[in-house]
């Protein structure tokens, strides 16, 4: 369990409603529909810039401010550090000096920073809709459903959690009490090779893209060592007898971003750009990998296109901000880069994070005044650590 401190509290009940729209109404049960109940600026403002500089100056060496790859280029151009999932996750643990992390990213990252930093330390996330779907396909009920499941099946105890950092603090924490780790997408591999010294089995959470591409892509498995587990279907629709023939299951989420990207769209930019490297994130779908010259990670994305010959075309399949800041970084260098969909692909929760509401965070820290401070409880907050350092101890 998290709690999110927003400016005051608020007077607010739990919705029916299955799908809030962002940033109206609110649902505290959820990442999904969350209030600002700040006095925001307006994004067409413009003094937003010399008033995020004014405060950041202001608070000077008591903030540190982390942005994931996926921000905007009006967030990201105010980040200290810049990086992956798992490059930030280090960075907050390594910053015990400033009072204040502030997280451009979305609300499962800032929690983690919460976790690995000391509790002294106030994490804060501008916009607490900033959440992230795939993270919301694995609940708590569901994940501890699906143990009593293993455990009726007899496997349990040959099982590892593996949960990918897009996971809850509460994932993290069922992860760590079963002995398992967390893992990145620039870690899986590793991260795999330990559990399988641990165990037999691995449950992988919450991403089957990531879990399956990783198994089958870089552990040399076949597909038929991989299960899916449907968390909306009676014994997450398998049979006791599949679980135990089962070296990989497969928990049944997405990322709604990379999902999108097909292998028609890689059949498709091959045939329009002769000589295109494509290059994908290892959360698409894993008939996509298989068709990709190259995967990995957004930074590993990033050096792959530092290190890529004048004269090169690449088509790149993930989150659009970044890809936008790369075609234009390396334009100069005579590198081509273009977005592998042909339709608009942001992530919509990455997005959630904007000029107005980053300077609203820091103009709020600068008065004195946290908002929106992410806090693990610190039950949850044992056992999420005990993953996430064995992660971060992985060779
Ligand atoms: P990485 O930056 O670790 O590759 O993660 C991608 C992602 O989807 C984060 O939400
Ligand atoms: Fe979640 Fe996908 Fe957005 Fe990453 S890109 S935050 S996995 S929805």
């Amino acid at each position: 369990m998290t709690t999110a401190h927003p400016v005051q509290d608020l007077d607010v009940q739990p919705t029916p409603l299955a799908l809030l729209l962002l940033g109206r109404e609110a649902d505290p049960r959820s990442e999904r529909g969350v209030e600002c109940p700040g006095d925001l600026p307006a994004p067409s403002d413009p003094d937003l810039v010399e008033r995020a500089r004014a405060a950041k100056e202001k608070l000077g060496d008591k903030v540190f401010v982390l942005g994931h790859h996926y921000q905007r280029d009006e967030v990201i151009q105010f980040a200290d550090v810049t990086g992956d999932s798992f490059k930030l996750a280090r960075d907050a643990a390594a910053r015990p000096e400033a009072e204040y992390i502030v997280f451009c990213g979305v609300h499962f990252m800032a929690e983690s920073a919460d976790i690995l930093t000391a509790d002294d330390q106030k994490v804060v996330l501008p916009d607490l809709a900033a959440g992230c779907s795939m993270a919301d396909m694995a609940t708590a009920e569901q994940v501890a459903e699906c143990w009593d499941v293993l455990t009726e099946a007899g496997v349990a105890e040959q099982v590892v959690p593996v949960s990918y950092m897009n996971s809850s603090a509460d994932i993290k924490a069922f992860t760590g009490r079963h002995g398992g780790t967390i893992c990145t997408s620039s870690n899986a591999k590793r991260a795999l090779e330990w559990a399988f010294e641990q165990g037999e089995k691995v449950l992988f959470l919450p991403d089957q893209h990531l879990g399956r591409n990783t198994a089958v892509r870089d552990m040399g498995m076949s597909l038929e060592d991989c299960v899916l587990y449907n968390p909306h279907k009676p014994g997450g629709g398998l049979t006791a007898e599949e679980l135990r023939n089962a070296k990989m299951i497969l928990w049944r989420g997405h990322c709604s971003v990379h999902g999108r990207f097909s292998v028609e769209s890689v059949n498709d930019v091959r045939e329009r750009i002769p000589g295109v490297n494509v290059l994908v994130h290892p959360e698409c779908k894993h008939e996509v990998v298989a068709a990709a010259d190259y995967v990995g990670s957004t930074e590993y994305i990033i050096k792959a296109l530092e290190a890529a010959p004048a004269g090169s075309k690449w088509a790149i399949g993930t989150e659009l901000n970044l890809v936008r800041r790369l075609a234009n970084r390396f334009a100069a260098e005579d590198k081509e880069i273009v977005f592998l969909d042909k339709t608009v692909c942001f992530c919509s929760t990455m997005n959630r994070i904007d000029l107005p509401h980053l300077v609203w965070a820091l103009e709020s820290l600068a008065d004195g005044n946290p908002v929106n401070r992410i806090e693990v409880d610190p039950e949850t907050e044992k056992y999420a650590k005990l993953a996430l350092e064995r992660m971060l101890a992985l060779p």
